[in-house]
């Protein structure tokens, strides 16, 4: 069997395990080979493949960060557009099973190629921890871990200062991030995108921590999270060609209200893509690696239509539309069990 795989959207630690872990069992479990497109599709419409062999480089893979094989996004028009270049592209490499590694919007369109013919396996990808149907996806721990030592190290210098601390860490759509560095770094209020804010509640939680004598804050917040409507002026981010909207700084905006509020000193640290750069932590390497070998066994038994997937302990293969279509946001029940921690 040949096998295509390529990686997609933003990076994310573990995703050259992954790749380790398809060339590995495919050439060690199989005898099949491997090749892979550069930058996510695009590298598949433009027919740019490279060969990836089981040898000491893909070895040294496991520690990795980022994607040897480059990453990129591409308009869902263009996507469209260039099904017959794609389908031909995979015919001229002689490729009978393609395994995209990437997040909602990759499987989404994994989900159309699928839907079109093309032998599709999914591997879900992403340090935000959104994608329907898989309990965890790697890359999360990873950036959860960056983060809590972030916050762990706010912990001493706002106490010097006197200070409230902002630490504002990714999450476009979903607070996962910020959920858990928030509760393991021991941050006194966290905000996320599901649940709008009120800035007068995060003061209050301050200003009661001040009162009881304590010295410093930490807050911890999602770059997508949100005021209550009415509560806040925001400023007005612009929408990119994915039809996004650019951020504006919401961490650096909680801090300057609450700085005009109560007076405290304030500083804001956005951490930004150190959370998504550098080696993937030992769980991540563990999940990516086993992701890699149950793709490249589904792609063998023809599991076409699918993605892997992690149910408790379990890795399996679920239909590419469970994964697709919503995000996996934050259930409120957890935030309100992170809640009995804040002030
Ligand atoms: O990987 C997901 C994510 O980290 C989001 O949380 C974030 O908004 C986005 O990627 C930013 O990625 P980029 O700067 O590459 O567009």
């Amino acid at each position: 069997m040949r096998i295509a795989t390529l990686t997609s959207g933003g990076d994310c630690p573990g995703l050259n395990a992954v790749i380790r872990g398809i060339v590995r069992t495919a050439s060690n479990e199989f005898g099949s080979t491997v090749i892979g497109y550069e930058d996510g599709w695009v590298g598949l419409l433009e027919d740019r493949r490279v060969q990836l062999y089981d040898d000491d480089q893909m070895d040294k893979l496991l520690l990795r960060g980022g994607t040897v094989l480059g990453t990129g996004r591409l308009h869902p028009d263009k996507f469209r557009e260039g099904i017959e270049t794609v389908k031909a592209n995979l015919a001229d490499a002689g490729v009978d099973a393609l395994i995209p590694i990437g997040g909602e919007g990759t499987l989404k369109g994994a989900k159309w190629l699928s839907d079109n013919g093309i032998p599709i396996v999914g591997v879900p990808k992403t340090i935000d921890n959104d994608v329907n149907g898989t309990d965890v996806t790697f890359g999360f721990d990873t950036a959860v871990s960056v983060a809590t030592e972030a916050i762990d190290r706010l912990h001493t210098t706002a106490e010097s200062h006197n200070r409230v601390m902002i630490v504002e860490v990714m999450g476009r759509h979903v607070g996962w991030i910020a959920l858990h560095a928030g509760m393991a770094g021991g941050a006194h209020y966290t905000v996320i995108p599901e649940v709008p804010f009120d800035i007068a509640d995060i003061c209050k939680a301050m200003e009661r921590r001040f009162q009881m004598g304590e010295k410093y804050g930490i807050i911890c917040v999602a770059e997508g999270a949100l005021p209550k409507e009415g509560t806040m002026v925001m400023r007005e981010g612009e929408v990119d060609q994915f039809g996004h909207k650019t951020f504006t700084g919401i961490g650096q905006q909680i801090g300057d209200e609450i700085h005009r509020r109560l007076g405290h000193d304030v500083r804001t640290t956005v951490l930004g893509h150190i959370q998504r750069g550098g080696t993937p932590t030992p769980y991540d390497r563990i999940l990516a690696t086993r992701y890699g070998i149950h793709a490249a066994r589904a792609a063998h038994a023809g599991k076409f239509g699918t993605t892997v997937a992690l149910h408790a302990d379990t890795i399996t293969s679920i239909p590419l539309e469970e994964a697709v279509g919503t995000l996996k946001e934050v259930p409120l029940l957890r935030y309100q069990t992170a809640q009995a921690m804040f002030g």
